[in-house]
């Protein structure tokens, strides 16, 4: 009997071997559509080569898809577990033509696969064709030699197909196989078609057109195939069973169920562990593929199917955590053909842990109150919508896990009371946030918030994304479109753009309509609404318009080193310094990173350089980066450090990285522990180098660190580098001595100071410099008096000199003047016996005046002053002169 890993290789060989491209799985969230929640068919990855948008270098593909069908769309949650077709998750085998072959090839290699490699009764199979298309009834008798009762022409939505409200799309024939009589159900097309007798097992899409969003539909560029099979259902076929469920591959999934809850695979609750099975597959696959369990949009669709799970390990009676044990199981199944789900199995163990330990918290209390409840009501009556809303709100009841729980009772929520309660409490959020002093221009984001939900992140997982124009902002007015030249704000389902908060800068880009281009210079966020800042390049952008978003990458890699960079700072100073460093602030920005951090001292060079050495360690270590998502305790167990002024709600994004080498902590191994939202390089390694710029006062008992991080790190040390070996080469020395040398200069530099001090003071005295004379006294009004302006001599020297000047002449007054290098101070000095006469603050004033001064102090023996322009000394002299003159 072929596993159901043995019938996808057989798929995917065949096509391989009719020259299509086996080409892997795109992710469950998609990067190419923006109207998609999840990956819900094989042809989404490939949607812009059949409209030619997008040209790759093959034709013909082949591909086993992930497919999640839970939330949006395509929603199949709801009946997971009771009915033997319905999945969360599944795989859907495909293959694709891009213009190559068309329907006289697609219907022969599928038939040929069916009944050739997997031989499969011909017999048994019969097929529907949309009611017009003849030429696919003639291929269907030519080559498969169908009678014309099994060739059913449906008229329906049901043969033509489409990926959604556009795109590309066309009439289909589909496969199906005839369990046989002693199942009830009709062939499609009749009364009882739904019943089980005949299974659809494969969709062949002639895809033929395109619908456009204003209803017209226009020809593709070239015909194209586009076909789907789901795994789980020819598996089930060619293992002989009617139920999914029961296949190789579930099986093992429901024993492992069955094994930890120490109950009967097959017993009573055997719905129990077809539902544990299927969420298992979906939730351990969304998180390999970036989602995690939130409150918003995809995170919250995977917490949903998540806690159904959860609670249904409940009803078969597990007292502990369920799910987490089961991920082994799922790995072994699924794990080679799928590799990122071994490599996140420790994250999705850990996350699937810590939601059910949380759930559980909760879980019993609510099924409580939701007995006490229905046990108040008549019977048959539905669940008021307060109650639902109460199990929602306080317990962490999706929805539709009350919905799943009334189901077993045969019972109904009245789901317009829940709405008209979920209303209310947001009502009430927004007369809160209205008094929370947000500015009133914030106001617009918050009904945008409320119209459109709140801006779905993406840019963990991708730099690239499809995301829809919700709304196109100028001078804080709703605009329908923005044309070239014009700046806009413009608000988009999901983006992959990091809005600026917790220190890292916003992400610019582009982003690019049909009708046209946009450059994104910043992004911020308000009431958790991402607003893009943009300026229209070219052509117009217009309100609904599907845009492919790209985050400038360089800008971004460079960001993502720097705030990883931060974490392992962080650390590195708490190790260093004491576990007194906590955060005040930092700058993620692309050109370097900013840490601010309490500490009352500057740090010693040695404490910076243990600092530089210890992320560099870590770096070196090359260590994956993980991000897991849980409650704000548990991660302060793990020994986590709350970032400076943010708020936490009740679960938060913790960013591990570096494995400790001193057993520190409560972390496990785990170095630095930090909450973050921010976006981080995948292993330290990527941050390359790490390097500061010293350290500085930020305010008080806060300490700035400055630093750079790869390529700029390295030319910083390059460029100090090579100032090093210009400073070695100017002193005649090696880099090595350069400090040694450096120091000898310095002293001889003193001391030749010194030394010239002595002398220009000797050379005054006898002088002054470029005066060959000793100078003499003229009397004036009877008061020998001395004046002098000198050069080369500095306004310390002034003081001597005036006192060797005053001994010399025994009663006289004197006046000097020294310009040095550009400074021109002036001194007086009147010997004691002519102080009552004239004083030598006086003096200096009237000199200082003529040249550019003003002012000046001191005793009526002795002052000082300055001034700015030696080229008034004489004018200086002349004013002195007068002055004496009385
Ligand atoms: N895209 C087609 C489907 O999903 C094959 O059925």
């Amino acid at each position: 009997m072929p596993s159901l890993n043995d019938i996808r290789s057989t798929f995917l060989d065949y096509f391989g071997r009719n020259q299509h491209q086996i080409v892997a799985s795109s992710p469950l969230v998609p990067r190419n559509d923006p109207t998609l929640m999840f990956t819900a068919a094989g042809m989404v990855q490939f949607k812009n080569l059949f409209t030619g948008v997008e040209h790759r270098d093959y034709t013909r593909a082949t591909t086993a898809q992930k497919c999640v069908r839970a939330g949006g769309k395509h929603n199949d949650l709801d009946n997971v577990g009771y009915t033997a077709r319905h999945h969360t998750f599944f795989e859907m085998l495909g293959n694709f033509s891009f213009g190559d072959y068309f329907k006289e090839d697609a219907i022969p290699f599928a038939w040929d696969l069916l009944t050739k490699d997997f031989g499969i009764d011909a017999s048994r199979l019969l097929v529907t064709v949309y009611h017009t298309d003849d030429e696919a009834v003639e291929i269907w008798k030519k080559h498969a030699g169908l009678s014309d009762d099994r060739i059913i022409r449906i008229a329906s939505d049901d043969n033509f197909w489409s990926a959604g409200p556009t795109g590309p799309c066309g009439p289909c024939t589909e496969i199906f196989y005839d369990h046989g009589d002693h199942i009830p159900g009709g062939p499609p097309g009749s009364p009882d078609e739904d019943g089980d007798r005949f299974i659809e097992i494969w969709n062949l899409v002639f895809m033929q057109y395109e619908q456009m969003e204003d209803g017209t539909r226009r020809d593709l560029p070239n015909k194209s195939i586009d076909t789907g099979m789901g795994l789980e259902r020819i598996g089930a076929l060619l293992q002989g069973k009617h139920d999914n469920y029961d296949t190789d591959l579930f099986r093992a999934l429901i024993e492992a169920s069955a094994n930890a809850t120490n109950t009967d695979p097959d017993g009573p609750g055997n719905v129990h562990h077809r539902v544990i099975a299927d969420h298992l597959r979906s939730t351990s696959f969304l998180m390999a593929d970036g989602v995690l369990p939130s409150n918003e949009g995809r995170g919250y669709v995977l917490r949903r199917i998540m806690r159904r799970a959860m609670r249904h390990a409940h009803l078969l009676g597990a007292k502990d955590p369920v799910m987490h044990r089961l991920v082994p199981a799922l790995v072994t199944q699924m794990g080679q053909p799928y590799p990122e789900l071994g490599r996140a199995q420790s994250m999705i163990q850990e996350t699937l842990l810590s939601e059910e330990t949380r759930f559980r918290q909760t879980l019993e209390r609510g099924l409580r109150l939701l007995d006490d409840e229905l046990g108040n009501l008549p019977e048959d009556a539905s669940l008021p919508g307060a109650a639902a809303f109460k199990l929602y709100d306080t317990f962490g009841f999706p929805l539709d896990l009350t919905q799943d729980a009334l189901r077993e009772k045969g019972r109904g929520v009245d789901v317009a009371g829940f709405d008209a309660a979920m209303a209310e409490q947001k009502a009430k959020a927004r007369a809160a946030w209205s008094g929370s002093g947000e500015t009133a221009d914030a106001s617009i984001w918050f009904d945008l918030a409320e119209k459109h939900g709140v801006t779905e992140f993406l840019g963990y997982e991708t730099e690239q994304a499809e995301g829809q124009i919700l709304a196109l902002v100028q001078d804080q007015c709703v605009v329908d479109s923005a044309a070239a030249g014009q700046t806009v704000q413009i608000i988009v389902n999901q983006t992959p753009f990091y809005a600026e908060s917790g220190g890292q800068v916003g992400d610019t880009g582009t982003l690019k309509t049909a009708d046209g281009t946009a450059r994104i210079t910043d992004t911020r966020k308000s009431a958790d609404v991402f607003i893009h800042i943009a300026e229209v390049t070219e052509g117009t952008l217009r309100k609904g318009a599907g845009a492919t978003l790209t985050v400038d990458h360089d800008r971004r890699a460079l960001i993502r080193a720097n705030h990883s960079a931060t974490h392992l700072l962080n650390e590195a100073l708490r190790e260093v310094l004491g576990d007194h460093v906590a955060q005040r602030g930092s700058l993620n920005a692309p050109d370097r990173l900013r840490f601010d951090f309490s500490h009352t001292k500057g740090l010693t060079l040695e404490e910076l350089a243990q600092v530089e050495t210890r992320v560099n360690a870590f770096i070196r270590q090359n260590d994956a980066v993980s991000t897991r998502i849980m409650t704000p305790d548990d991660a302060r167990a793990l020994g986590a450090q709350a970032l400076f002024g943010e708020k936490y709600g009740d679960e938060v994004r913790v960013v591990s990285m570096g494995r400790a080498d001193t057993g520190k902590g409560t972390s496990g191994d785990t170095w630095s522990v930090e909450l973050c939202g921010g976006t981080h390089v995948s292993r330290t390694g990527d941050i390359g180098l790490f390097v500061t710029l010293g350290d500085s006062a930020s305010s008080a008992g806060v300490r700035r660190i400055e630093a750079l991080t790869g390529a700029a790190a390295l030319e910083y040390l390059m460029a100090q580098d090579r100032r090093l070996a210009e400073t070695a080469l100017a002193l005649k020395s090696s880099p090595g001595d350069v400090p040694d040398r450096l120091r000898a200069l310095l002293d001889e530099r003193k001391s030749l100071q010194n030394e010239v001090a002595q002398l220009r003071r000797d050379l005054a005295m006898a002088g002054g410099a470029g005066q060959a004379e000793q100078p003499g006294a003229e009397t004036i009004n009877g008061i020998p008096f001395l004046a002098q302006s000198l050069s080369g001599v500095t306004g310390k020297d002034l003081p001597g000199l005036i006192d060797a000047h005053k001994a010399r002449l025994g009663s006289g007054a004197v006046l000097l003047i020294a310009d040095a290098g550009g400074k021109v101070a002036v001194a007086a000095g009147v010997t004691d016996d002519l102080t009552d006469r004239i004083s030598a603050v006086d003096l200096v004033r009237v000199a200082v005046a003529p040249m550019g001064g003003k002012g000046g102090g001191g005793r009526p023996d002795m002052a000082q002053g300055g001034a700015r322009d030696a080229a008034g000394a004489a004018d200086a002299i002349e004013a002195a002169k007068t002055l004496l003159k009385g």
